[in-house]
């Protein structure tokens, strides 16, 4: 049974609009049918569908090549190839029979056997077609259902050490960056003080966090959370307590940038997008 939901997603581009006039656009995404769930982690052992894939693109590949090289045995060793994985598509998701074309495929044998290598190159773009307009409705989509991390399982600890959401975490990491800003901006020297001390133990606490789906890879912690960000953090408690506010605002905004930014462009966006695809 065909099960394409549509959904709308609504932008509205707040910041940009004074009181009067609201800006609003729709864009409209064909979600895949669900049991492409069987093909991808955690249904299955491997990502199936996507390894798929690969193969295909490596057939469509070894096939043109060979066609100019004018090496008709390898043309038959990988249009075998091509035949098996092109027809999988609907074996594997019946829902997206329509979607392929098979009888391209004895056509494009055809033309291997006759040594019409022209034909050979024209038949692999028709099949070509049938792949990216498959591409076009649905990869990004698929990407981010079934390859993209979800954060709801992962674990991080409070300030002092409670065990908390990582949701949960953000707004405190949020609330305490912005209570430095907003007492810097008054001048509260020891509230702005005690909240960039806060804002160092929750980072810290997040870092331990990161091996949950960085296994056994030190480099993408220390990345965000390293040395550079270790010491920044250092001067902001010093420049807070010699009332250095320029700096300490300038230390800020590279915090910002480099933890909070940088993290969220690898890891939230598509979080996000996920999430709103899901629910
Ligand atoms: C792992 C890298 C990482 C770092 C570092 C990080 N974030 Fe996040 N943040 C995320 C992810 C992922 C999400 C989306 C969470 C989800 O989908 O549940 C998020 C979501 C948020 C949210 C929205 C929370 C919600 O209710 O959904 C806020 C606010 C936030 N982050 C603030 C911050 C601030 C402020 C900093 C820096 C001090 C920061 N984050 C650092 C990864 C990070
Ligand atoms: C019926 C739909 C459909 C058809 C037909 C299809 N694909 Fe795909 N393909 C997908 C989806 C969905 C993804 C996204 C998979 C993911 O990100 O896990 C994808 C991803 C890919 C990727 C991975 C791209 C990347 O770098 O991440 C390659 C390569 C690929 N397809 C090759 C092909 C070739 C070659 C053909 C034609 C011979 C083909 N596909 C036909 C649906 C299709
Ligand atoms: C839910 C899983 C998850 C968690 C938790 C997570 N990451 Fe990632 N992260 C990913 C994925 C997936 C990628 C993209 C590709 C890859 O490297 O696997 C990525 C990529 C990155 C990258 C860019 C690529 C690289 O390897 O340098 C950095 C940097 C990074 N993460 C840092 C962090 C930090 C710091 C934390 C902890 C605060 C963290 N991540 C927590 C899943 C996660």
């Amino acid at each position: 049974m065909q099960k394409s939901l549509s959904i709308i997603i609504s932008l509205c581009c707040v910041f940009l609009i004074s009181h009067s006039a609201v800006a609003e656009s729709t864009a409209k995404l064909t979600l895949p049918p669900a049991s492409l769930a069987k093909w991808y982690k955690p249904d299955n052992k491997r990502q199936v569908w996507l390894h798929t894939m690969f193969r295909l693109r490596r057939a469509m590949q070894a096939i043109n090549d060979y066609a100019d090289q004018n090496n008709q045995a390898g043309m038959q060793k990988w249009a075998e190839k091509l035949n098996k994985d092109y027809l999988k598509i609907a074996d594997m998701i019946p829902e997206w029979k329509k979607e392929i074309k098979p009888a391209l495929l004895p056509e494009l044998q055809m033309f291997i056997d006759n040594a019409d290598n022209k034909r050979v190159v024209a038949t692999l773009n028709m099949i070509q077609r049938t792949c990216d307009d498959c591409h076009d409705t649905y990869q990004p989509l698929v990407t981010a259902i079934y390859r993209s991390p979800g954060y709801d399982d992962i674990k991080v600890k409070t300030v002092t050490g409670k065990p908390s959401d990582f949701a949960d975490e953000m707004e405190a990491l949020s609330i305490a960056l912005n209570r430095v800003l907003i007492a810097l901006d008054d001048n509260q020297q020891a509230i702005a003080l005690q909240a960039s001390k806060d804002l160092r133990t929750q980072l810290h606490q997040l870092g331990e966090s990161c091996e949950q789906c960085h296994q056994e890879d030190p480099a993408p912690r220390e990345r965000i959370l390293g040395m550079a960000t270790e010491q920044r953090l250092q001067s902001l408690q010093t420049s807070i307590t010699n009332q250095q506010i320029k700096d300490s605002q300038k230390l800020m905004g590279e915090i910002g940038v480099n933890v909070c930014a940088r993290c969220h462009n690898t890891h939230r966006t598509l979080g996000d997008l996920r999430k709103a695809l899901l629910h």
